[in-house]
């Protein structure tokens, strides 16, 4: 990375230099192509992989290991950087890794139904637990609860039953999102519920994701 930075610096100073003594004739330098990326892919563990695994060193040492390794090779991988370097990544994040790096670098098949496993961890993990403290703070905070509750109708309906209502819908979350911050009537009764135009967007997604997940 040090010698393509140096290499860019010179190849600048070189074109500002050729540029002034040639006047304004267009000049076109094509760069050396970047060789120490991740390689693409749709798995979700692209995009983690290079905040991740970029903090301490390059691609290239991702690029520098033997092809063919297997998901649970490339997940020790990941994992050794964890246990061993001190990477600041979770557990969860070992296995999203692992497995797009045994995709995209390995022997495995993005259908393998074990690199679905781990590109897919368990949604009760540490962030949702901490998602359903926001909420539980959120509902108590905006009385929510003084018209809902998550298993009976009260004023307002179950959540429950708003998690079942808008389960097949992909754009459920956005959805219940504006229900919640402009309230409206209608859908489940003639009784309105009142907007919270006042919650940040951020409040409003902790509170859709806990209702969508009831
Ligand atoms: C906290 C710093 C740090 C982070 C973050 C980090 N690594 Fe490393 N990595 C290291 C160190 C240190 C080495 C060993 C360097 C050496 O031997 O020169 C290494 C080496 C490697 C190697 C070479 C083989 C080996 O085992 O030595 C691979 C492959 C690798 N890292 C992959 C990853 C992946 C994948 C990630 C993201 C999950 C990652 N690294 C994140 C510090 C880190
Ligand atoms: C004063 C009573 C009341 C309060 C307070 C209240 N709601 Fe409601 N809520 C209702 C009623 C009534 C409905 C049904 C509205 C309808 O039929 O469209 C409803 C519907 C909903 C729905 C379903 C919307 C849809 O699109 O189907 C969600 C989600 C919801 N409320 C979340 C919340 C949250 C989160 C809070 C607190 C920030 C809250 N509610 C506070 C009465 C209330």
């Amino acid at each position: 990375m040090k010698l393509m930075k140096c290499m860019t610096t010179l190849l600048c100073a070189a074109q500002i230099c050729l540029v002034s003594m040639a006047g304004a004739a267009p000049l076109s330098i094509t760069l050396p192509p970047e060789t120490a990326a991740f390689k693409p892919s749709a798995l979700p563990g692209y995009p983690l992989a290079q905040q991740k695994c970029s903090i301490c060193h390059s691609a290239d040492y991702i690029n520098f290991q033997p092809p063919g390794m297997s998901l649970a090779q490339w997940t020790a991988e990941a994992s050794k950087m964890q246990h061993v370097y001190g990477a600041p990544i979770s557990d969860q994040d070992v296995s999203v890794i692992g497995a797009y790096l045994a995709v995209t670098y390995g022997s495995a098949q993005a259908s393998d139904a074990d690199v679905q496993a781990a590109s897919n961890p368990p949604v009760d993990q540490p962030p949702t637990v901490s998602v359903a403290k926001v909420a539980s703070a959120l509902l108590q905070d905006n009385s929510c609860l003084s018209c809902h509750a998550i298993d009976h109708k009260v004023v307002g309906p179950a959540y429950h039953d708003v998690a079942a209502k808008y389960a097949n819908d992909p754009q459920a979350l956005a959805r219940v999102m504006s229900s919640i911050e402009h309230g409206g009537s209608g859908k489940w009764g003639d009784v309105p519920m009142p907007p919270f135009a006042q919650l940040s967007s951020d409040d409003l997604k902790s509170l859709a994701t806990f209702i969508m997940s009831q």
